[in-house]
């Protein structure tokens, strides 16, 4: 089982960490494919629990070879912070590997999304503020900075200041805000850039390497499906693809290659940030403080941001167009102990729009926000999941729960989250 990817079916914060981990602890080559420091996830095993952003999650195993791909934009203060604080507690990052050809985020970055969110007012997006969006752009505009280009100096300066130039033209005449310094920035960059150099290189062939010897490599994904560009719910998406082509595009291999797209979603939904979420459940509702799993160290809190996730039922509409889109054929499906204590369940099954009954998301945010979810509703289980291993111990109605979900968005079950530890997990199928 070479080549597999591992993307969030939902709106990202689906739990991917843990299968990751599972994963990483298989895989030769472990590749972090796109997004940027907008992502987090939790690493948790025997040398203690990392908060990871950047850095992919086969770190903590020597033997494997982490990459980070073209696809991601990286801050490289942050991955320096990470790196460090990795090293400090002795895990070594030896094995990890920048792609020369991933762009790098700069300061008028970070300060452009703030700016441009709040002049969006009312019509803001949530962003996590990291500069994501803006240094995608740039990356498109063809004025961005690539991790290599930190290692040639004359040429980065070179290419800095025109772009410099044009954007304190923006940050002074229309946000009103004092400019970038160059030659700060440009010194600050060369230090990341001089602190990185062993990291920083061509992964291509080593890639390819590894394919070529059919060695077991993970593609890990960041953020969700629903936040994708073309597909999620446009503008209220993040600036990357995260999903399956989005793992092609960004690590370099070719769509052939992939043996296996797992989709990770969470049992229920959440989102964080602005944008369409048909199936919210109001604040005051009393399943939405289970769901937030209020006042547990687990709470529904974004890693990254602090932000409280907003939560909803589980949307089979919308899960069943990212396993169509993403090519998912397994699904790991998360948190399924949160469901243990509620007495009826609902999943959407369609949406109503005007008169008409849909099976798709609309494109259109106008009529997104227009449609009623079409609910089905299935009994509670109310019994404790969390000790459970074995899908066919797990109470009937949890069962019948599960397979009503594969059965609607078209995969098989490859594993269920019971729990937050590590080893609360039942696998249903062999994975790598
Ligand atoms: P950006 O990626 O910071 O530009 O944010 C755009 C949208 O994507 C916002 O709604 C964010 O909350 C959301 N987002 C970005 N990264 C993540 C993630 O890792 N988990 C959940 N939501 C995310």
């Amino acid at each position: 089982m070479p080549l597999v990817a591992l993307i969030g079916g939902q709106w990202g914060d689906e739990g991917k960490g843990r299968i990751v981990d599972a994963l990483a602890g298989k895989a030769r080559m472990v590749v972090r494919y796109g997004g940027g420091n907008n992502a987090g996830h939790t690493v948790v095993n025997k040398h203690g629990t990392f908060k990871l952003h950047l850095t992919p999650a086969g770190i903590c195993n020597p033997e494997t070879i982490n990459i980070i791909g073209h696809g991601v934009v990286i801050d490289p203060k942050i991955l320096i912070e990470e790196l460090d604080s990795l090293e400090e507690r002795g895990i070594s990052t030896a094995n990890l590997y920048i792609s020369d050809r991933a762009h790098v985020i700069m300061p008028y970055h970070v300060l452009q999304d703030k700016l441009e969110e709040r002049a969006r007012g009312d019509n803001k997006i949530g962003t996590t503020g990291r500069g994501i969006g803006p240094a995608y752009a740039d990356k498109v505009a063809r004025i961005g900075i690539r991790a290599g280009d930190l290692l040639d100096q004359e040429m980065f300066l070179a290419r800095l200041k025109p772009i410099i130039e044009q954007k304190n033209q923006v940050l002074t005449r229309f946000y009103e805000v004092k400019p970038v310094p160059l030659m700060e920035t440009f010194l600050a960059y060369v230090r990341y850039g001089v602190r990185l150099m062993r990291h920083i290189t061509n992964i291509h062939p080593m890639i390819q390497r590894e394919l070529t010897q059919d060695a077991p490599i993970l593609l890990e994904g960041a953020q969700g499906a629903l936040l994708d560009l073309d597909f999620g719910t446009y503008p209220y998406v993040t600036s990357s693809p995260p999903g399956a082509a989005g793992a092609c595009q960004g690590a370099g291999v070719g769509p052939t290659r992939l043996n296996s797209v797992i989709g990770a979603y969470k049992a229920y939904a959440t989102r964080v940030g602005e944008g369409p979420f048909p199936t919210e459940i109001a604040l005051d509702d009393p399943v939405t403080e289970t769901l937030l799993q209020v006042g547990t160290p687990w709470a529904e809190v974004g890693t990254t941001t602090g932000r409280v996730r907003r939560v909803g039922w589980f949307d089979a509409v919308l899960a069943r167009y990212t396993v169509e889109f993403n090519g998912i054929d397994t699904l790991a499906i998360t948190k399924l102990d949160v469901l243990d204590t509620l007495p009826t369940i609902k999943i959407c099954v369609a949406y109503k729009l005007g008169d008409e009954i849909i099976y798709t998301p609309p494109s259109s945010l106008v009529n997104i926000k227009r449609i009623d979810p079409i609910y089905e509703e299935l009994p509670g289980w109310r019994t404790p999941t969390s000790h459970i291993r074995d899908f066919h111990h797990l109470p009937p109605a949890a069962q019948a729960y599960v397979a009503r979900i594969c059965e609607l968005v078209g995969a098989r079950l490859g594993m269920i989250g019971v729990g937050p530890e590590r080893d609360q997990t039942i696998y249903a199928a062999r994975i790598f």
